[in-house]
């Protein structure tokens, strides 16, 4: 299967640097070359010989240590498709994220320009650290892709998360990145996420539990499969393709109909805010001596239902929906579907702790005009967005939606 695809694997100095040979052991299997860098400190817990023996290639430790034409390190980033940094130590994690190149594996990570996988293993504090955290972020910001670790029993004795995550997963994330196919190449794609943000006075505000994460993930996948990214976000975020930082729902309203006219496709996975404050004071309101109050409120326009108005020929965009529900799901996205005119509706059950707001997981029904189309199991975030294009896009990106145009009176 991967005959002719070349792997490059970095191992750095953690404990699972070991089950690291399985998963040589698993390229060479499917006729993969492999090619393995270590960090000093991984030879503490896996022998050279041993590499060299599972990968049938010399293992790069010191930089500059086989002279060459050309340096060794863009050598290396120059001839792999993919590399795979696992186990990825938190004081590895720290260089990659801070650009320091100080052993062969920094540099030859900083010179590498295709799929990169992080696979992080460490003690559970380690990684709960808020440093090591803000490191995870920014690499991931940079578009790299980590593999988070598992909850178990670990290494040091200690109990929770850290635990490299299975060979199995490595394998079949490397194999789905090598075999991605650019099916959005050419389609922009709007999404946006988060919670909007309706200013009360000028500490005070309106608005949702939404993390924004399943908006990113869609994102991501959308930007993964070649699309000409948008996400206009109500939370902070960096990627590499374009994102637009709203904060109220007006706000969003603007940004959703400057991208529309050129769009393929537009998704509202945010939690816009149904009201705003009718007044929104200058200057901090003060405590009064009544023991009640109330602010007037007014309604935000509803954009999922003014963009899906717009929909005025067979060339203007997919308009996907989200709808979030405490009660009878299905019912209430069958109505809201209706209601709102687009094309299909992603319905998901927020009184879960388990999916949903704040939660990496997710779990959805998709419904379009004629009903439900596809019942998505609970997985991540990042699982669900890709299966979500595909039944909208389908596997070879071509639009599988047998849309019609707007039937509002007012279109
Ligand atoms: N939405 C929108 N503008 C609004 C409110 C919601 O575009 N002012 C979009 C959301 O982004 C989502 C869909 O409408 O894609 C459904 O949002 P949801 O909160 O489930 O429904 P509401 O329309 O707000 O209705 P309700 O709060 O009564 O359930």
């Amino acid at each position: 299967m991967l005959s002719g695809k070349n792997i490059l694997i970095g191992i750095t100095g953690g404990i699972a640097a070991y089950k690291i040979c399985e998963l040589i052991r698993m390229f060479k299997r499917e006729n993969a070359n492999v090619r393995v860098i270590c960090t000093p400190n991984a030879l503490n817990f896996v022998t050279k010989l041993t590499l060299q023996n599972l990968s049938q290639n010399e293992v790069g430790i010191e930089e500059f240590e086989i002279p060459d034409f050309k340096p060794e390190h863009i050598s290396y980033a120059d001839e792999a498709d993919i590399m795979i940094i696992a186990p990825a130590t938190a004081n590895t994690i720290g260089r990659m994220a801070n650009g320091i190149c100080d052993n062969l594996l920094t540099s030859v990570f900083c010179a590498f320009k295709k799929p990169v996988l992080i696979a992080p293993a460490m003690n559970c504090n380690m990684w709960q650290n808020e440093i090591v955290q803000g490191n995870i972020k920014r690499l991931q910001e940079c578009g790299y892709e980590i593999i988070e670790p598992e909850t178990g029993f670990l290494a040091c004795g200690a109990e929770g998360i850290g635990r490299l995550c299975s060979i199995d997963k490595i394998f079949n994330r490397a194999v789905n990145k090598l075999f991605v196919q650019k099916t959005l190449s050419g389609k922009k794609i709007v999404i946006t996420s988060g919670g909007t943000i309706e200013n009360i006075d000028p500490v005070r505000y309106i608005s949702n539990y939404s993390s924004g994460k399943m908006g990113i993930a869609l994102a991501d996948r959308a930007f993964e499969l070649g699309a000409d990214v948008v996400l206009v976000s109500a939370v902070d975020v960096k990627r590499k393709y374009k994102v637009v930082r709203v904060k109220s729902a007006l706000d969003m309203l603007e940004a959703v109909n400057n991208e529309f006219d050129n769009a393929d496709c537009i998704i509202m996975a945010a939690a816009v805010a149904d009201y705003r404050a009718k007044n929104i004071s200058e200057q901090k309101m003060k405590k009064s001596s009544a023991d009640e109050i109330s602010i007037d409120l007014v309604k935000n326009p509803d954009i999922l239902k003014e963009i899906s108005m717009k929909k005025f020929n067979k060339n203007s965009p997919v308009i996907v929906g989200f709808c979030a529900e405490s009660e009878n799901l299905l019912e209430n996205a069958k109505e809201k579907i209706s209601k709102k005119g687009c094309d299909y509706l992603i319905a998901n059950d927020i009184s879960r702790s388990d999916i949903g707001f704040s939660s990496d997981y997710n779990e959805v029904v998709i419904l379009d005009k004629n009903g439900i189309v596809k019942k998505l199991e609970r997985a991540k975030k990042y699982d669900i967005a890709k299966q979500i294009f595909e039944v909208i896009y389908g596997q070879d990106g071509a639009d599988k939606n047998n849309r019609e145009l707007c039937t509002f009176e007012s279109c």
